[in-house]
């Protein structure tokens, strides 16, 4: 069995220009590389990130966790035999020893996760959804064309406006489809507010000056139209929500109002009663299990209620969410538990638990495909990856063009088990 022969990690940027970790690895003459991603609107109860906290970059430098690997982890795993991820794994959860990584740091351990991970595909000479799976779908993207909320500078609450292309025989029509929508929304908002109403967000997706959330998802369903596609049967839309950012003292900011739990449930009822809303993430503060548990009585029959923050690809906090009946889908980011192995736990228990799951990418994100790859070997229904544009998103959405066409007859697309 092939062993690791060389662990080395380095300080490089996101696509925010902010430093994260890259893991370089080696193995019988393969050389691999992961790099981890970031979020802005991070959940409270996430793995932690490790920064420096110096004069570096802001105090965003990430040598500390750059030296945890070379000089911790590394030295532990080089010798190791390829043989399993979860051993690993396991070597560097033991090593670090905190529930929520705070020795080590998660980015230095996901770092270091992936790159085993695309060794152990890369000396099989396998691609890495072949290794993490043995039968495979395309997921339905999730594409966001909208943001507010902290990915922008704009008034809008809600943090993502999204496109669904599920109406479709392969995700390369859907891609198709939500690129093709994109464009047209970026003429119908040039149209209505002028050039500036189209510079982009974070995450790829248009910042324009609406402020209030139906118009917003008005917008969307002019460009699915004017784009030459039917709302609903072809294109659906979904928000995240991510509520944590505009819940303060006791009220949810948004709209132009401060709304009470009950005002929120009825403006959402209100959103899905008018518009194609198949999916809701993140409806309320990170911390309140009982008015996702309303929401989920209200729609969760009907619509995919999906937690993120709420849960953080962190079983614990995933079986407390399915006591109490809070979600019916899980967002899974693998840096918001930091190791691959807990984060394919999560996803195994959801398909216990009965729950869809939605791999993501994060707001701060880098040039790496892998969860595309990920998405296809756990199966999951859906990929939330961004809009269909800047290079850190359309990776993904490239990679599984590649897997969709290497798969040939074998490609299933998720939209058409719908
Ligand atoms: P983040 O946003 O990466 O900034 O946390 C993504 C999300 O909330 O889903
Ligand atoms: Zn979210």
């Amino acid at each position: 069995m092939p062993t690791i022969e060389r662990i080395h990690a380095r300080e490089v940027l996101d696509s925010r220009g902010n430093p994260t970790v890259e893991v370089e690895a080696e193995s019988m003459g393969r050389i691999v590389y992961a790099i981890v991603p970031s979020g802005a609107s991070t959940g409270e109860h996430e793995a932690l990130e490790l920064r420096d906290r110096d004069d570096r970059f802001h105090g965003k430098g990430v040598l500390k966790a750059v030296r945890n690997v070379n000089e911790i982890i590394a030295p532990k795993l080089i010798g190791e035999e390829l043989d399993s991820q979860e051993r690993l794994d396991q070597i560097m959860l033991d090593l670090d020893g905190t529930e929520l990584k705070t020795n080590l740091g998660a980015n230095a351990i996901l770092g270091v996760s992936l790159a085993i991970s695309k060794l152990r595909a890369g000396i099989q000479g396998k691609w890495i959804y072949e290794i993490l799976g043995d039968d495979y779908t395309l997921p339905v993207p999730l594409l966001n064309v909208i943001n507010g909320g902290k990915h922008a500078g704009g008034k809008l609450a809600i943090q993502e406006f999204m496109i669904v292309p599920h109406g479709f025989d392969t995700f390369k029509e859907a891609l198709r489809a939500g690129s093709e929508i994109y464009h047209s929304l970026k003429s119908l908002l040039k149209k209505k507010y002028g050039v500036s109403a189209v510079n982009v967000g974070d995450e790829g997706g248009f910042a324009p000056p609406i402020d209030k959330s139906a118009d917003a998802l008005r917008m969307l369903v002019s460009a699915i139209e004017e784009a030459g596609y039917s709302p609903a049967e072809q294109v659906s839309l979904a928000i995240d929500a991510a509520a944590s950012e505009f819940y303060h003292d006791g009220r949810y900011h948004i709209d132009d109002k401060q709304m009470t739990v009950q005002q929120m449930l009825d403006l959402y009822s209100e959103l899905a009663d008018e518009f194609p809303l198949i999916s809701i993430e993140d409806p309320f503060d990170e911390n309140d299990f009982t008015s996702f548990s309303k929401l989920m009585k209200l729609m969760g029959k009907k619509i995919a209620i999906v937690a993120d923050d709420l849960t953080v690809t962190n079983v614990n906090r995933i079986k407390q969410a399915m006591e109490a009946e809070a979600a019916n889908y899980l967002l899974l980011k693998v840096n918001q538990i930091g190791s691959l192995t807990e984060a394919l736990n999560a996803a195994d228990l959801c398909r216990r638990g009965n729950w869809g799951v939605v791999v993501s990418h994060r707001s701060g994100e880098t040039e790496d495909p892998f969860i595309a790859d990920l998405a296809v070997a756990i199966k999951a229904e859906r990929i939330k990856t961004g809009a269909p544009a800047r290079s850190e998103r359309t990776a993904k959405y490239n990679q599984l063009l590649r897997i969709e066409e290497r798969l040939g007859d074998k490609a299933v697309y998720q939209g058409t088990l719908l």
